[in-house]
């Protein structure tokens, strides 16, 4: 699956010229060398091969012949490039440059492609506009002679109008890079969490969506629903692009008093804030980045823009990423808002339509993505601090008087991971629950031939805690992961002995792992989960997982709490002192897990291992409370 961005359209398209469609019994006139591809196009499964299926016709080309040790080449007749495109299905192994298929001009390789470790063939393109009256060949090898080395291949056309990949709801969220519990858009880019709000029993998480492409641009709020955090519906997108900009990154609220005049009928307004970033469509050129409202009275299913957009004009520089909070002490809203550089304001509102500033604050090496929101100190009402985020998830804590926030010295980190991006909390959460819930983009990750790109961090609860070094953010996976879990494989109060393995029987792509492990005189304990280390180094009291977080030993022990998706893994140290939210990118069927021990013997208290099912394919369950 890729982008197809640029074809250019010719005044008269140029008709189809189908190059092979593998309906004959020999490979007519295609030049065959080795054993891996036969004699001839096959129509009957091969024996040992899983079902083959999205091929046409009858026949298709198979590299697999009850073996993935077969070798061998099959190469075109001579053709020249007439075509914007050339498309094909394609499935079997990925080996990039050991078995695949290949475009030749002057036998260089100028485009090339593989399957996906799926034996369902899919429409894949190479655009060729550049190519256009050039003489090639299509060159298939075989070279790999492990698992998955084979390639399935059919219907070779040359096209101005590429199919379009097959996203039959059967396939879709099943795609080996797909992630099975964190948030996708169903197709194209996605990147921060925007509106994150709760209003009669959904969550909404609206998102910067490009509808058109899996790059980046074209920013337009994605939206999504679920009852859990865990299950999401993605509903039609919710801020199109106009004359004032783009719709950048922002914020939504339960305008439960109706103090914007926005509400009518049965269900209270839900008010959200956006930067239309000017000048980033035509239609807005020579606009300024600036804050506009919308309102919708259907639970978010439609959206009016506020006519006399913006509410909050051009301050400074790219200003952008409003932040709603009500603050009931002084019954107004409260906007944080990036300004520029590593400068952030405070402003206030009676109504969210008319806005004062209160205050201009700075955060060393931050910027982008503000929150603002109260946690009580140790969980008791008793004392509650104010929390100052930034996009990057750094903090700062402090005191609010409705007016002024007074942050304590230090720009704080709670997060160490490779991916902790755009980080938002969610508004209007019941009081009755109280949880402060945190999600954020989870940047660069790399998903090979998706027809998605980029995911959310699964969502996480933010609490303050008393620690040696003052008042601290910790961070945790919500519960309701536990809706996805399996059957757990548990130990308790085993010995670990260098090059031992508890967990060699388990295998999976997907895990929920809980541990706590007393490293004694071991120098290195951890995991090693589907060839990426999660370790601890006692003697530097340090945590790696994609990322170096410290962590000191409590009572000679440490927990551990570990998420595994295809494209992630995510730890949480002592009970979310640290975090270290990554993405990885591995094989697909490196599936092995590893718990281990160097240097010296390690204690596991205990441990527990998950299995994780997908979102995608369960139901929300209830959950118990
Ligand atoms: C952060 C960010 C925001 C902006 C949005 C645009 O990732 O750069 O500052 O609003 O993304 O997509």
């Amino acid at each position: 699956v890729v982008a197809l961005s640029a074809l250019s359209a010719r005044a008269v398209a140029e008709p189809d010229h189908l190059i092979a469609d593998f309906e004959g019994d020999t490979f007519a006139g295609w030049t065959v060398t080795g054993t891996a591809f036969g004699k001839g196009p096959i129509d009957v499964p091969l024996p040992l091969q899983q079902p083959v299926a999205g091929f046409e016709g009858a026949r298709y080309v198979n590299s697999y012949h009850g073996t993935d040790k077969g070798q061998g080449t099959l190469t075109s007749p001579e053709f020249t490039i007439t075509n914007n495109a050339i498309s094909f299905l394609i499935g079997g192994g990925a080996h990039p440059g050991q078995t695949c298929i290949n475009l030749l001009v002057n036998n260089k390789v100028v485009e090339s492609a593989t399957g996906d470790n799926d034996e369902r063939l899919a429409w894949y393109t190479w655009d060729t506009k550049a190519l256009v009256g050039k003489k090639a060949k299509i060159q298939m090898i075989d070279k790999e002679t492990g698992q998955w080395g084979h390639i399935n291949v059919d219907q070779i056309v040359q096209t101005d109008a590429p199919p379009v990949p097959a996203l039959s709801t059967a396939l879709l969220y099943q795609e080996s890079y797909r992630p099975q519990f964190h948030f996708t858009a169903a197709k194209n880019w996605l990147n921060d969490p925007n509106g994150c709000v709760f209003y009669d029993g959904e969550y909404h998480l609206f998102f910067q969506h490009n509808p058109e492409s899996v790059n980046w641009g074209n920013m337009t709020w994605g939206h999504a629903v679920s009852p859990d955090l865990v299950h999401w519906t993605q509903l039609p997108d919710a801020l199109k692009p106009d004359k004032l900009g783009t719709m950048f990154s922002g914020s939504a609220v339960v305008d439960a008093d109706n103090t914007s005049g926005f509400g009518h009928g049965n269900e209270k307004p839900l008010v959200a804030m956006y930067t239309a970033a000017g000048g980033t469509n035509p239609a807005s050129k020579g606009q300024p980045f600036t804050q506009c409202i919308a309102f919708s009275n259907d639970k978010g299913r439609t959206w009016t823009k506020y006519a006399a957009n913006p509410a909050i004009p051009h301050i400074a520089g790219e200003n952008r990423d409003p932040k709603l909070i009500w603050h009931e002490a002084t019954r107004k809203w409260i906007v944080a808002l990036y300004l520029d550089g590593d400068q952030f304001a405070l402003f206030g509102s009676p109504d969210l339509k008319k806005w004062t500033k209160l205050q201009q604050l700075g955060m060393p090496g931050c910027s982008e993505c503000p929150d603002f929101f109260p946690l009580h100190l140790d969980g008791g009402a008793a004392k509650t601090k104010w929390i100052f985020t930034a996009a990057n998830g750094h903090y700062l804590v402090g005191d609010f008087d409705g007016t002024i926030f007074t942050a304590e010295p230090g720009v704080q980190q709670a997060d160490f991971g490779n991916s902790n991006y755009a980080v938002q909390t969610y508004s209007d959460i019941p009081a009755a629950d109280g949880r402060r819930i945190q999600i954020g983009w989870m940047r660069d990750g790399k998903y090979p031939r998706m027809p998605f790109n980029q995911q959310m961090s699964f969502p996480a609860e933010l609490q303050l805690k008393t620690t040696a070094d003052g008042p601290r953010l910790f961070k945790q996976p919500i519960k309701e992961i536990e809706t996805l879990h399996g059957k757990p494989s548990e130990w308790t109060d085993l010995k670990l002995n260098p090059g031992e393995n508890p967990l060699a029987g388990l295998k999976g792509d997907c895990f929920h792992i809980k541990a706590e492990i007393e490293p004694g005189n071991a120098t290195t304990v951890g995991f090693k989960i589907r060839g990426q280390q999660v370790v601890y180094r006692v003697a530097d009291r340090k945590l790696e997982s994609l990322g170096t977080a410290p962590l000191d030993l409590q009572n000679g022990r440490i927990t551990l709490e570990i998420l595994v998706d295809r494209t992630t893994i995510e730890t949480f140290g002592n009970g979310g002192r640290v975090a270290l939210s990554s993405v990885y990118l591995t094989k697909p069927e490196d599936q092995q897990l590893e718990v281990f021990a160097d240097g010296g013997t390690a204690k596991i208290v205990s441990l527990s291992v998950f299995p994780v099912q997908s979102a995608w394919r369960s139901e929300p369950s209830a959950l118990q409370k």
